[in-house]
């Protein structure tokens, strides 16, 4: 579903929230809908609050939780710097370019990014973004907590306009806060800290909240990586399986300390797919390599909707929506996931919360295995799957070709 900009709406709904009404005086395309087809090709309009082209996804599925949008740096410029008081998450989407990060009246810290970049700007850091190239633009997805912080605070001002700034996050003990060697962590009931994460301030029982939070959500042992710049999320090779039956894929632990967001970079191999699951919104979902795969969701018991898993796609499940990664393709898939705090949410209460192959509705798998037929090729989806709700997921099983 191919979402063009939205119509403006009025600002005086009372059923509007504070962001809807921010976002009406905003003259910007907005794009609604279920997912976008390809971030490098939408339609960019000028943003005066950014000073460049850009765009805002306010999809179906960021109900109110998140939002994301598009800027574009032209060839060989630097767009204005932006502050705002709300993390931002920023994925670079085409290009390479520089990033200038800093809080009034301290240095200002610079880092390369390129095609496949992600890194994090902390609550009201300036920033600017410069393309290096003078032959193309560069195009960033940015993704942050403005629909639901305004649900607090309406106020325009204290998000655009608001000089506290936390100096300890860029030049306190994190004096490399955009170092591209991310620091390991090893969960497993006890985390494992080596020196590097100690140095970003990951020690035991030391009030590391984000970690405590980590180790109740993290089921078996793992290994998370913590940063505030991945230079190239194409190539990142620190992955390990995981997922539980009908759900493995491999995955890398990517993840920003201190941040109310968490990430997730999904690989999924050819010829495969995983079990439906749902959860809540405010899950911003993004295809990172060329990928050749399609999206289902559904809500309980309503029509399928197909998106694409490609380079560039984004979806984001609405609230409950069933939804399932189909690897269509002869390569792996990559995806990268950028998960909100959902409060109120607890999948573990959900007895429905995935689909076993055996429950499933035929249509998905003729569906995947025509899609698959469609490029001259076969399932490797276990036959066995489909009718034992006892068959036993091997992790060997992604190594197939
Ligand atoms: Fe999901």
């Amino acid at each position: 579903m191919a979402t063009a900009p939205a119509e403006r709406k009025s600002t005086n709904s009372w059923w509007q929230s504070p962001y809807d009404r921010w976002l009406v005086t905003q003259d910007v395309p907005v794009f609604t809908g279920y997912y976008v087809e390809d971030l490098r090709t939408i339609e960019l309009g000028w943003w005066e609050l950014r000073g460049c082209p850009g765009a805002v996804l306010n999809l179906v599925g960021h109900q109110g939780v998140t939002e994301a949008h598009i800027l574009q740096v032209p060839p060989g410029e630097t767009i204005p710097p932006f502050r705002m008081a709300t993390e931002e998450i920023i994925y670079v989407v085409e290009g390479q370019g520089i990033a200038t990060v800093w809080a009034e009246g301290h240095p200002q810290i610079n880092f390369e990014w390129q095609k496949h970049s992600l890194f994090r700007i902390p609550v009201n850091y300036n920033y600017e973004l410069s393309n290096a190239r003078g032959d193309q633009s560069a195009i960033t997805l940015h993704v942050n907590l403005l629909p639901m912080a305004m649900g607090t605070n309406p106020s325009e001002d204290y998000f655009f306009n608001n000089p506290y700034v936390d100096t300890t996050q860029l030049y306190g003990n994190q004096a490399k806060f955009y170092s591209a060697a991310a620091q390991p962590v090893r969960l497993s009931g006890q985390a494992s800290f080596s020196s590097g994460a100690r140095s970003m301030g990951f020690e035991p029982g030391a009030g590391a909240g984000t970690l405590a939070e980590d180790r109740r959500s993290s089921g078996s042992s793992s290994m998370r990586w913590y940063g505030n710049f991945f230079p190239d999320l194409s190539v990142w090779d620190k992955l390990e399986v995981g997922g539980g039956a009908g759900r493995l894929s491999y995955r890398g632990g990517i993840f920003f300390p201190g941040s109310a967001f968490s990430t997730s970079l999904m690989v999924l191999p050819s010829r495969r797919y995983r079990a439906a699951h749902r959860h809540a919104a405010g899950v911003t979902i993004v295809g990172i390599q060329e990928a050749d795969g399609f999206v289902l969701m559904w809500p309980e018991g309503g029509d399928y909707l197909v998106a694409p898993w490609k380079e560039g796609a984004v979806f984001v499940p609405p609230y409950h929506w069933y939804h399932m990664h189909m690897n269509a393709g002869s390569v792996e898939n990559r995806q990268l996931r950028i998960r909100a705090p959902r409060p109120g949410a607890n999948p573990s209460a959900d007895p429905n919360r995935t689909i076993p192959f055996f429950e499933q509705d035929p249509w998905i798998r003729q569906k995947f295995e025509e899609e698959l037929a469609k490029r001259g090729l076969t399932s490797l989806m276990p036959e066995e799957a489909y009718t034992n709700p006892d068959f036993e997921w091997d992790e060997e099983w992604l190594k197939e070709d």
